[in-house]
């Protein structure tokens, strides 16, 4: 593709802009500032292993500053859709080995995002002997897509016991440790878009009674645990979350307290060393704005790494790097069909929109014939 004069020029310009500057995250440095957001793309198994097909997607991208893999279950009841991958056996752990290496052979950075389904599974989805778990017994509104069955109603799903919960934080940190193992630089907890952890924050999906629920306090207690445990077992600085703050996604609903809720939440965040807060805001996907003061009191108030993404172009980045209400950016769907977005931004060369059919679909088409 040829560039025009004006654009080389334009290219100069940004090779000193915010966005293609160097970061240091923890102690691993960045490239640049762009991160590839975490997608599902469910080209795994059926039985939840990485494809050695997801090493050549992820790599294709490692001009990205930082790779946030696609959302991935941390035990096979937390693994509620068809082919996303998982961390809880050895089998997996291998696979990702090949993923990250190749990341890594091209100079790239990864990190795994572990993301518990929680009420948003079917049984059609998971392991025979899986369960359905969840803050409380409260269904899922409208459908999820089955390979087996097609769409169908989301399921009820069973309310955790306290001897649970205690379980199912222990599978976040073991899946850490085997991420850390696989060879990933890192892991970002999903407590964003409606599921498990979420579920606990927001009291549309949790009306516990006991120390997990009923008031603000309550509802980030198990946000909190899981992120110190985390961080405890394989270091803070290697540990990030995704937090969505007025999402809709999956049945969350924004609740009067919200804005005191989520500063509450990063306060006490703050104090078990994680890194990096990555903070959605999906209105350019139909959801409701995050307020701009709640999302700048949120970069105010974090000590260490924000993470801003949804719905960015180079020029807002780089407005939003440079009024220093982020340090670095996520791109999501400007990645999907344009793997060498790095250097397409940089050089202005225009984007390839992603095929939504493809999204989610098995094997190639879509995902690495781009
Ligand atoms: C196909 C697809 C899959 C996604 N999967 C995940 C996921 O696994 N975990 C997650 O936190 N967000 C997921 N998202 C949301 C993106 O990370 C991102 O927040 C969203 O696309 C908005 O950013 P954008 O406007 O740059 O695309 C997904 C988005 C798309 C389009």
């Amino acid at each position: 593709m040829s560039i025009s004069p004006s654009a080389e020029k334009k290219t100069a310009a940004l090779a000193t802009a915010p966005l293609y500057s160097p970061y240091r995250l923890g102690s691993i440095i960045l490239k640049n500032r762009i991160v590839m957001a975490p997608m599902t793309r469910s080209r795994a198994t059926a039985e939840q292993v990485p494809m050695p097909i997801m090493a050549e997607y992820y790599s294709k991208r490692a001009s990205a500053g930082l790779i946030i893999s696609e959302g991935t279950g941390p035990s096979q009841d937390g693994t509620g859709y068809p082919r996303i991958p998982g961390l809880w056996n050895d089998e997996q752990v291998e696979a990702w080995k090949t993923v990250t290496a190749a990341v890594h052979a091209k100079g790239g950075v990864i990190f795994v995002q572990i993301m518990h389904t929680g009420r948003e599974s079917h049984l059609a989805n998971m392991a025979p002997g899986s369960e359905i778990v969840a803050p409380s017994a409260i269904a899922g509104e409208g459908q999820i897509h089955t390979d087996r069955l097609g769409m169908v109603p989301k399921p009820m799903p069973r309310a955790l016991s306290l001897e649970e919960i205690a379980k199912v934080r222990a599978e976040h940190v073991s899946a850490a440790v085997n991420a850390i193992a696989a060879g990933f630089d890192g892991v970002e907890l999903h407590a964003a878009n409606g599921y498990l952890l979420e579920q606990f924050l927001n009291p549309a999906s949790n009306q516990r009674t006991d120390a997990y629920g009923g008031t603000l306090e309550n509802r980030n207690r198990y946000v909190i645990e899981v992120a110190d445990a985390v961080a405890k077992a394989i270091g803070g600085d290697r540990v990030g979350i995704r937090l969505s703050p007025y999402g809709t996604n999956n049945g969350m609903t924004p609740f009067p307290e919200i804005d005191g809720q989520y500063l509450k939440l990063l306060a006490r965040l703050a104090e078990t060393g994680i890194e990096y807060i990555h903070l959605v805001d999906h209105s350019a996907m139909g959801a409701p704005p995050v307020p701009t003061a709640l999302k700048e009191a949120m970069s105010k108030q974090w000590p260490h790494t924000f993470i801003a993404s949804g719905g960015f172009d180079l020029e807002q980045a780089n407005e939003t790097l440079a009024a220093g209400r982020a340090d670095l950016i996520a791109f999501g769907r400007p990645f999907l069909a344009n793997p060498d977005l790095v250097e397409r931004l940089a050089r202005g060369i225009p984007l390839t929109a992603p095929d939504p059919s493809t999204f989610f679909t098995p094997g190639p088409n879509g995902y690495t014939d781009l």
